[in-house]
């Protein structure tokens, strides 16, 4: 209602600047005339037109969803998933990712491989991350031991909240040479 109302107000002002145009056009040529009606038609016009538009830019708007609670998005892992220190990797599957804890703090691994990206699933009897393509191996910080990755998993930011939730940012990995503890989110308790 009131996207439509602007777009009334919108369009009178498209009419009432071709009025204007049109007076000063008059003007120049010193005969022409913009009468009441041509204004009221102009008016009208651009007042559909506008609204048209708005109509439009909505129904996109429709088919084109926020990319929130996937993957791109910032993900919330809540404080009663976040692993201990040493325990098995949170696995978090609309966010494509591993949050690891170790002395330094939480890190939010990628999963996707640095070699030729199949995904790479944790084994917990090799507490190593392992994957099944081409049998690259990663420690427990991303960082390879063996296989053919060329560099360690990449990592999304952490963001520990005042609750103890975490927010991981899955639009932007970054990747790494090595492992710095720098690159952990302390986390307390
Ligand atoms: S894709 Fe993982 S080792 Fe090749």
């Amino acid at each position: 209602m009131i996207r439509t109302g602007t777009g009334a107000i919108i369009g009178a002002g498209v009419g009432v600047a071709v009025w204007v145009f049109g007076k000063l056009a008059g003007s120049a040529h010193a005969v022409k005339t913009v009468s009441r009606r041509n204004f009221v038609r102009n008016a009208t016009l651009g007042a559909i037109v506008i609204i048209l538009a708005q109509l439009a830019g909505g129904f996109l708007r429709f088919f084109w969803p926020n990319k929130t609670g996937a993957f791109g998005s910032v993900l919330t892992v809540t404080a009663d998933n976040i692993p201990a220190v040493g325990e098995t990797p949170f696995r978090n599957t609309a966010g494509k990712f591993y949050l690891v804890r170790n002395e330094d703090g939480l890190l939010a691994l990628y999963w996707k491989c640095t070699h030729l990206g199949c995904t790479v699933p944790w084994n917990e009897g090799e507490d190593r991350f392992h994957c099944p393509c081409h049998g690259s191996i990663f420690f427990r910080n991303g960082v390879k031991e063996s296989g053919p990755a060329p560099r360690p998993m990449d990592f999304f930011p952490v963001t520990v909240t005042p609750t103890g939730d975490v927010q991981v940012d899955t639009g932007s990995p970054t990747t790494r040479n090595d492992y710095d503890p720098s690159q952990a989110a302390p986390y307390p308790g």
